[in-house]
């Protein structure tokens, strides 16, 4: 791969979402090579703090059921459950083909500040995120629902629960997106 097919593969890279997916199923391998790939993330110290667990088929119907119950508990006990929110939360998994929990377990010896361990979760997602462009698969990682209710962590055995990647294949042309210049971001000190 040349350079420029690098920053190419970068560019391209998009949040595709689940109501834009067509319901053909992604092919497990892309999955897995997607997995591989966030394994080769850098990590301090070495202690890889990436932790995944893979729903499909069956398993995004009980991620589907048990997302919306526990939202269900917690808001009911807070006084603030929208039915809304409780009917996106079971359906919205269903147009996807696989959902990926993004979890993050600190190393035992806490050897480094749990920022770095969140840090290094990020990028095996982006590994993940690059993968899936490379073979047109589309995919998104969403932060919302039940992310960051700690029952959600605990249910999955992380030590934080980073959100969802949600893949499937795109029934959209590939998507553009925007950024503002890199040069109102960066300072130069020669
Ligand atoms: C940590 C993280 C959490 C995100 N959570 C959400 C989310 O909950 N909902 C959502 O619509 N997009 C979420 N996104 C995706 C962003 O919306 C998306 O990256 C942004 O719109 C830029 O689009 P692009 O990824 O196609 O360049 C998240 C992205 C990151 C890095």
């Amino acid at each position: 791969m040349t350079p420029q097919e690098v920053s190419q593969l970068i560019r391209n890279r998009r949040s595709i979402y689940p109501k834009l997916y067509s319901g053909e199923p992604v092919p497990d391998e892309i999955v897995e090579e997607m997995l591989e790939n966030a394994n080769w993330a850098p990590t301090h110290r070495l202690t890889e703090p990436w932790r995944f667990v893979v729903h499909n088929g069956e398993g995004i119907k009980r991620l589907a059921t048990w997302q919306s119950e526990l939202y269900k508990e917690v808001a009911t006990a807070k006084g603030n459950f929208e039915q809304d929110k409780y009917d996106k939360l079971a359906n919205k998994p269903m147009m996807a083909s696989h959902i990926i929990a993004i979890g993050m377990v600190r190393d035992p010896k806490e050897s480094l500040p749990e920022i770095e361990e969140v840090e290094a979760v990020a990028a095996a997602v982006q590994n993940m995120y690059l993968t899936a462009t490379a073979h047109g698969v589309g995919c998104y990682w969403g932060s919302g629902g039940v992310t960051y209710m700690e029952e959600a962590a605990e249910h999955f055995g992380f030590d934080k629960l980073l959100g969802f990647m949600y893949c499937g294949m795109p029934r959209i042309d590939w998507p553009t997106s925007r950024r503002k210049p890199i040069a109102d971001k960066v300072k130069w000190e020669r």
